[in-house]
């Protein structure tokens, strides 16, 4: 028995030893060749990459979570599907997508954004490839503004180097100094290549809340009228946006050649949202927290927001913003 173990443990390392031998150098380098191909495909799996399986454009999913997670912007969600769709669907831009949107705190400026972002990203806000800056929090001080603006740019150029499909989110863009802007500019534009870098690829979406009062207003007019809200359309709101943008000497934009020259693609309209919306607002909140949503819950939050004009009370102050907080108070 033990002799016979033996011979074949002896047996098993000759093998080896003949297998080992046979492998050249040439066999070897392919070898580990293969092992470091497929380590890093298996790395490429794990980490977030600049390539189709992590960043994919999902216009279904898209016209999906517009429907169903946006409330009361029939006309922003148009809007935003047709040009994100229409830019994502071409193969050569020849500009990169700009997109400003506009409209009261609490519309759903930031939440559209991000589902903008998770259509594109797999890792939607969190991808790597999507930027956020905040006036406020990025660029403070005015004093600073020729060192924000080097620093900007060599941000954006930075990451479109490294991913062409790179998003750039500017909050609070009427804050936002109008130097800052204006050095950014040559990024939006038709150009080619910009020392070297295109930025046709490139997705920038603006937000503020400049023109929010004329929205506002038309929307007002609409109810007042005792006119469908559904019915108002983009040229409804247009005119007084535009003017309003052109006009309001602290927003930003206007002091720049971005509206003059065209660079912005798509100005977005976020209409004032009522109690109804609230109501949904609160009721998707509670399914996202895996809460059956309650109507009764849903009630009380929607009904604790102040509502303006002051007598008619049609329009939330802070639209859905303060939703989660008043839940965690009444869940
Ligand atoms: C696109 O989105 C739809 C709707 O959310 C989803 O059912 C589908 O699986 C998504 N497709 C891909 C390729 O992720
Ligand atoms: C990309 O942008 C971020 C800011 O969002 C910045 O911190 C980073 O340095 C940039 N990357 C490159 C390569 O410039």
């Amino acid at each position: 028995m033990k002799s016979a173990h033996v011979g074949l443990w002896l047996h098993v390392l000759s093998t080896t030893a003949v297998l080992v031998s046979a492998f050249d150098p040439f066999t070897t380098t392919v070898l580990v060749g293969v092992g470091a191909a497929l380590s890093r495909s298996i790395y490429n799996y794990l980490h977030e990459n600049c390539d189709h399986k992590w960043i994919a454009f999902n216009a279904t999913g898209l016209e999906a979570s517009l429907q169903t997670k946006l409330f009361g912007q029939h006309i922003a969600s148009h809007i935003i599907l047709k040009a994100v769709s229409g830019f994502m669907s071409n193969d050569n831009p020849k500009k990169p997508l700009v997109l400003s949107l506009h409209g009261w705190t609490g519309t759903g400026k930031n939440y559209v954004s991000s589902l903008i972002a998770e259509s594109i990203y797999k890792e939607g806000m969190d991808s790597k490839f999507v930027h956020v800056f905040t006036s406020e929090l990025h660029f403070p001080h005015a004093s600073q503004m020729d060192t924000y603006k080097t620093q900007l740019q060599q941000w954006i150029k930075g990451n479109v180097s490294s991913c062409a499909q790179s998003m750039f989110i500017f909050d609070e863009m009427d804050k936002m100094h109008p130097g800052l802007i204006d050095s950014i500019k040559p990024y939006l534009d038709y150009y080619d290549k910009v020392d070297g870098v295109s930025y046709r690829k490139a997705i920038f979406i603006f937000l503020s809340n400049a023109g929010g009062e004329s929205i506002i207003q038309t929307a007002l007019d609409f109810w007042n009228a005792g006119r469908d809200r559904d019915e108002m359309e983009l040229k409804d709101l247009e005119t007084s946006l535009s003017l309003s943008v052109f006009n309001n000497k602290r927003s930003g934009l206007w002091h720049t050649s971005l509206i003059d020259k065209n660079l912005v693609d798509f100005f977005v309209p976020f209409l004032p949202l009522e109690y109804r919306h609230v109501l949904q607002c609160a009721k998707a909140a509670m399914e996202a927290r895996g809460l059956k949503p309650d109507p009764a819950v849903a009630d009380k939050v929607a009904r604790d927001l102040v509502y303006f004009p002051k007598s008619e009370r049609v329009f939330s102050v802070k639209g859905c913003k303060t939703i989660e907080s008043k839940l965690d108070f009444y869940t």
